[in-house]
């Protein structure tokens, strides 16, 4: 395994560096006492974007085009520092079914399997949009629309079946501006009941995937679109309609700057029970400005327990759709920028910035903010780990999410068992390794979520025949 998290479990050696044994030889003991704390935090800190999210039971993803894949550049960069990948273009509709009923996945399988070979996970980006459509399905309209649509959802999703983490399901399908109202497009035009239509028919077709709705200018909480895409949620919630996550794209420049309310609006989407996905991210600027936004972006996800990734859109500035504004984290020639450091920092458990303005107290325009809080999740008592599952039923099958959590201490690796009703049978998994298929069943991690840091928590999950489980699975930590 070469892959970014991978190396998170090959511990580096917690050591002392010369220059503060000197001091602590130099001053005393009382400082002694300091250094060496500041040397083993230091010590333990991970050095790959992916591992130090990986450890915070995250992911660290970049949007990844197919034609890069031959540039060692820029591979080496990938394989280095990410666990996740976006295909940029290469799953949308247009490169998908370039003519209708003909379905091409040569470039999309080019990342995909790429992904698969450094163990690392793939958003699956996006299956219905008004943009970047093909010929064909740009001058559809109506049933016949709608049909095509929901068969492209269907096919895309069954073709990449097993192997996508998130699907962004539907992408940007509001309006901008104060109206909070949908976006006209020929797949609105099919009637407002599309969005829904698209998220049940990607539950069939891979009902092991997080189906995710996706947008920008939804960063920050006082804005009509976000309210907007807040209420869809909530009424997908009450309704029983598949949704599990929600994307904010945050493309962050001077006319859509990074709001000082981000933390409400991740929190705010995660009360309702998603999980919350930063998924494009980029920001333009330089030097520390740049650097301290994108350490802003990044500590307030790791503040909200349900925002479990982030994804820069691209690696180097010139692999940026928007390059002139110089918004990712490496430079054209491949080296680490102040954002990059400040990002990596700020996943370490760096210190806090102060926000630039206070967060805002004033409930958000038309809905209010959740009286419930967020939901965290606190470290269980003691060393070792926890479980908990999730299930999603119906007739005849399931799906399990189960969260894994670390205790007091950082763990490893961990095995998770769980007892099965008889008659009900394992057939898939993803971010573990299953023994046995009914029963107990007991989940090894893999390579790239075995290291757990206190109190933080990873997920895998399963899907099968039958009924659920009901148990309480036990968790043995190594
Ligand atoms: C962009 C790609 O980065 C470009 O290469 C392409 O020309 C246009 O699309 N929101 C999205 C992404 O959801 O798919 C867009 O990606 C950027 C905005």
């Amino acid at each position: 395994m070469n892959n970014a998290s991978a190396r998170a479990s090959g511990r580096p050696a917690t050591r002392l560096r010369p220059r503060n044994a000197l001091v602590s030889a130099a001053v005393g003991l009382a400082l002694v006492a300091t250094s060496v704390v500041v040397v083993s935090s230091t010590a333990s800190a991970a050095t790959t974007l992916g591992a130090s999210a990986a450890e915070r039971g995250r992911y660290f993803g970049a949007a990844v085009a197919a034609n890069k894949l031959s540039d060692s550049t820029y591979v080496g960069i990938l394989n280095r520092e990410f666990n996740s990948v976006t295909p940029e273009n290469e799953m949308k509709l247009d490169a998908t079914e370039p003519q209708q009923g003909v379905f091409n996945f040569t470039n999309a399988d080019r990342i995909v399997n790429h992904a698969i070979a450094q163990g690392q996970t793939v958003r699956g980006h996006t299956l219905a949009w008004h943009s970047q459509q093909p010929g064909w399905m740009q001058n559809l309209s109506g049933t016949a629309l709608r049909s095509a649509m929901l068969n492209h959802v269907t096919q895309v999703a069954t073709y990449y079946r097993g192997k996508i983490h998130s699907w962004d399901v539907v992408n940007e399908a509001f309006a901008d501006g104060s109206s909070g109202a949908r976006r006209d497009s020929n797949l609105q035009r099919t009637g407002n009941d599309w969005i829904e239509a698209a998220f049940r028919a990607a539950r069939a077709a891979d009902p092991g995937a997080k189906l995710c709705y996706n947008d920008y200018n939804t960063d920050d909480w006082s804005h009509a679109k976000t309210q907007a895409v807040y209420d869809l949620v909530r009424d997908f919630r009450s309704r029983g309609v598949p949704i599990d996550c929600v994307g904010l794209q945050s493309h962050f420049n001077p006319n859509s700057p990074y709001p000082s309310n981000y933390r409400t609006t991740l929190s705010s989407f995660a009360a309702l029970g998603v999980d919350v996905q930063i998924t494009e991210l980029d920001i333009e600027g330089s030097g520390t400005a740049q650097a301290e936004t994108y350490r802003r972006v990044v500590t307030d996800c790791l503040a909200v327990s349900r925002c479990t990734g982030i994804t820069v859109w691209g690696i180097r500035d010139s692999d940026s759709w928007r390059s002139g504004g110089t918004p990712l984290l490496f430079d054209a020639s491949g080296n680490k920028k102040p954002a990059y450091n400040a990002t990596l920092e700020a996943l370490n458990g760096g210190t806090t910035p102060p926000p630039t303005t206070p967060p805002p107290t004033t409930p958000p325009p038309t809905t209010p903010p959740p009286t419930t809080p967020p939901p965290t999740t606190p470290p269980p008592g003691g060393a070792g780990c926890t479980a908990s599952v999730s299930l999603n039923s119906w007739n005849g099958g399931f799906v399990a999410t189960v969260r894994v959590t670390a205790g007091s201490s950082r763990i490893n690796g961990w095995a998770v068992s769980i007892g099965l009703p008889s008659g009900s049978a394992v057939t898939n998994s993803w971010n573990t390794q299953a023994s046995g298929t009914s029963g107990n069943v007991t989940f090894r991690n893999v390579s790239y979520n075995g290291a757990v840091a206190a109190g933080t928590s990873t997920e895998f999950g399963f899907q099968g025949t039958g009924a659920g489980p009901s148990g309480t699975p036990t968790c043995t930590a190594s």
